[in-house]
């Protein structure tokens, strides 16, 4: 029977250590990494259980004991029937029984021998299967991502988070692209608070205080974003992000993001990491192709898989000129499937000036419309959902 293995450590070593006593289990594979044993880990767990439902969690306790112990309780309960082994240096009673009570199923003492850890998977292979559960209740963040600037993110953004409120779905959408607020633009919207105030009062955030505070367009979704004030420095972290981002998915179906598009960013890092999908938006230039690339290298590199990054192609022309590529062209270059072409089309202008969503008003938008309805079907897999129902 094949082992599939969530790795929880931010030890370097510890990693790599499993990894290569992996490679004398011909059967096994590593599903994900993750560098942080933090408070909402569980939101990434659940998430890649969603695509991998018989994967088992390998987690270190070593590093901060106390907050991994807690992180490993919240991911336990969020996972009920989730196979964990638990590892420290220290094999204290009182560790093992408090990871045992945290919920794990099997604790292996650190320098891991070869036999111990052979005979912990020869454990794991005997459990019962995880049953492919239902799909979590946790919300889902999806975030849109520029390969250049004015490629479209925004625009994308807003609108998706559009649609979705359309369908009644709980949606909070996030303009995390701090020097452009573009997002408040485009709706219209001057918020009186930004994620300064958010950042300020997270210890006591409820969904009562979050909407009292944060602008509701009139289609239905919550709006949070910089202070639109350039010499503003809000204070808002990475960190506060995190706790933030369990907040949400906790509270709402759909979070959507405008994460501009800077990789450097620590608070668009973790939004991307807590993404269930990543919408990387190109354009049919050859200059936003190349810097494509080299954002799907980057991504790769830092752990993403093609089941969450998701090239859009907007301004989308089928008959493209000399000097801007195919689809077929772009999927070559990036070696990445195009998930879906919006195409080019003057009612976004319109819209930009009227400042509302384009989906907002269907017949001004047309043939768009129905294409960008058609791409959020695809992409929360709507149709799926309602053909399975049905
Ligand atoms: N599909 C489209 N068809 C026609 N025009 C579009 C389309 N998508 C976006 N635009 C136009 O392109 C311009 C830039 O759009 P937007 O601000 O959404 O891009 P962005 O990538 O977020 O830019 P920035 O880098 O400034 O954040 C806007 O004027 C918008 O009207
Ligand atoms: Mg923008």
């Amino acid at each position: 029977m094949s082992i599939s293995l969530l790795i929880a450590s931010s030890d370097d070593h510890f990693r790599e250590m499993v990894r290569e006593n992996l490679l004398n289990v011909p059967t096994a594979k590593v599903i994900a990494e993750y560098q942080e044993v933090t408070a909402n880990l569980y939101i990434r767990i659940l998430q890649d259980l969603e695509r991998n439902p018989e994967a088992a969690l390998m987690i270190d306790l070593g590093g901060d004991t106390e907050a991994s112990l807690k992180a490993l309780e919240r991911v336990t309960q969020a996972a009920p029937d989730l196979y964990v082994m638990a590892s420290s240096f220290s094999a204290e009673s009182e560790i093992v029984i408090a990871a045992l009570r945290a919920g794990a199923n099997d604790f292996l003492t650190q320098p891991m021998r070869r036999t111990d850890f052979r005979d912990s998977m020869a454990r794991l292979e005997k459990a019962p299967r995880r049953a492919a559960v239902a799909s979590s209740k946790l919300g889902k963040i999806y975030s849109f991502l520029g390969t250049k600037g004015g490629v479209g993110t925004t625009t994308l953004a807003v609108n998706f988070a559009s649609v979705l409120a359309q369908r009644k779905q709980q949606t909070v959408l996030l303009d995390l692209d701090w020097t452009g607020n573009d997002v408040a633009m485009q709706l219209s919207a001057a918020p009186q608070y930004t994620l300064q105030e958010v950042g300020e009062n997270l210890d006591r955030m409820d969904q009562a205080l979050f909407e009292g505070f944060v602008t509701r367009d009139p289609l239905g979704f919550f709006l949070v974003g910089p202070p639109d004030s350039l010499d503003a420095r809000a204070h808002f972290t990475e960190p506060m992000f995190r706790e933030f981002a369990t907040f949400l998915v906790e509270k709402y179906e759909s979070i959507v993001v405008d994460a501009g598009r800077s990789l450097i960013d620590e608070v668009v890092l973790g939004s991307l990491q807590t993404s269930s999908t990543v919408f990387l938006v190109v354009t049919q230039d050859f200059p936003a192709i190349r810097n494509a690339q080299r954002y799907v290298a980057a991504l790769m590199r830092m752990g993403f898989n093609q089941d969450q990054l998701k090239v859009v192609v907007n301004h989308y022309q089928k008959r493209h000129g000399p000097n801007t590529a195919s689809l077929e062209q772009i999927q070559q270059t990036l070696n990445q499937p195009v998930f879906y072409g919006i195409p080019d089309s003057p009612a976004v202008v319109a819209a930009i000036n009227r400042g509302r969503p384009f989906v907002a008003d269907r017949q001004a938008a047309g043939d768009l419309d129905r294409i960008f309805r058609a791409f959020v079907d695809k992409a929360t897999g709507a149709k799926i959902a309602e053909a399975k129902s049905a």
